[in-house]
């Protein structure tokens, strides 16, 4: 079976979540037929970098678009002629992708350089994708520099990669540049939803949006993670994905803050004593309860940071946070802060990880 997130690939620009500000340029080049000679795209994984990389080699080569006015105005490909077809399988001969990562050094970049030389065998363009490009060599860099300073017509590069700082000026300089930004949680949940819903899957919703949360921003990993957990069982509860992930939901993490923030004690004991027999990684929690108190903390200091929360947090778990922040005590619980990140460092090296927990707690809760 083809995995989720081979399958759910965008085949259009109109399903490529939370890009538009390069959907945007791109459709334009497309609807004038002017693309560049080289792009490079960066920003973390599993944002769409290769998915767009497919999307202009379909574009510059999809024979519906030459022929057939309207898909020049819609700035899509057609994605039923071959050229397109054979693109989205992965067996195109003129599309090559190229891992950088695996294929490093200068000899590598000679054999690509004879390629480039090489008329396209039955495409209008050949495309490179060369992915994770700042792992080629000094020497490799310089060849590659050679070619992007005197591309044939007939040739477009796609350089992407997760680390823009690693790629040489003279190289970035000579493309055109694109960063793709994380996925909000949104519109991570939103796709998650369409896919369960072709598949026919049964997922709960907050185990939708804790498998959403635990992807930090990569579709690819949001779709792998269901993937993983829907293989084991069809219908899938919040417990499950906290087993698998080790990590529990948002709404314990927030219960447990809660405690805290009203300083009870009790509670906050008996409740990180339950969430510990319930054999989650507490390690895990300690860092997901800072990242809380925090949020609450900086939320409080500084309404307007609010926009920036709506794209990490669903709606729900935004008011929660909002309502925390006004139990919060400055001074109180910035210590508060402090000793659970000193017991963050501890815990990691302890065979116990619970108690530099316990005791920061009481620390700072028993007055
Ligand atoms: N912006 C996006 N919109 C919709 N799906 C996406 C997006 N980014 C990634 N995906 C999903 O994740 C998978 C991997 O994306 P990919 O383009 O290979 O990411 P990368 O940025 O690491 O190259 C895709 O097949 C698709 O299912
Ligand atoms: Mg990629
Ligand atoms: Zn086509």
């Amino acid at each position: 079976m083809l995995a989720i997130y081979r399958k759910y690939r965008p085949k259009t620009f109109e399903d490529l979540l939370g890009q538009e500000h390069i959907v945007e340029i791109l459709r334009n080049a497309a609807r004038q037929d002017k693309f560049a000679h080289a792009y490079l795209f960066y920003g973390s994984r599993g944002s769409g970098k290769t998915t767009t990389a497919r999307l202009i080699a379909k574009l510059i080569n999809c024979e519906t678009r030459q022929t057939d006015k309207k898909f020049k105005e819609t700035g899509e490909p057609c994605n039923k002629c071959r050229p397109c077809t054979e693109i989205d399988a992965g067996h195109a001969l003129d599309v090559i992708e190229v891992d950088a990562a695996s294929n490093r050094g200068i000899d590598e970049i000679r054999n690509l350089q004879e390629g480039v030389r090489l008329s396209p065998t039955s495409y209008k363009s050949k495309v490179f994708i060369i992915d994770e490009v700042h792992m080629l060599t000094r020497e490799a860099f310089n060849a590659l520099l050679k070619t992007l300073e005197e591309p044939p017509a007939h040739v477009i590069f796609i350089l992407a990669t997760t680390e823009y700082e690693k790629v040489p000026a003279t190289i970035s300089s000579r493309t055109q540049r694109f960063h793709f930004r994380k996925l909000a949680l949104n519109e991570i949940i939103k796709k998650l939803s369409l896919i369960i819903k072709a598949e026919k899957l049964k997922v709960a919703d907050d185990a939708l949006e804790l498998i959403a949360a635990l992807a930090e921003g990569s579709l690819r990993d949001a779709e792998s993670l269901l993937d993983q957990i829907t293989s084991l069982d069809q219908s899938v509860e919040l417990k499950d994905v906290e087993r698998i992930a080790g990590k529990i939901g948002y709404k314990k993490t927030a219960q447990l803050a809660e405690y805290l923030l009203k300083s009870s004690l009790e509670d906050s004991l008996s409740y990180l004593n339950e969430i510990d027999q319930g054999g989650y990684n507490l390690v895990q929690l300690n860092k997901d309860l800072i990242h809380y108190l925090r949020r609450a903390l900086t939320l409080k200091m500084s309404p307007k940071i609010e926009e920036l929360y709506q794209k990490e947090l669903t709606k729900d778990e935004l008011a929660h946070l909002k309502n925390h922040a006004q139990l919060l005590q400055e001074q109180k619980h910035i210590a508060l802060l402090k000793s659970l990140i000193r017991a963050y460092s501890e815990m990691r090296y302890s065979p116990f990880a619970i108690v530099p927990l316990e005791v920061a707690i009481i620390e700072n809760l028993k007055h």
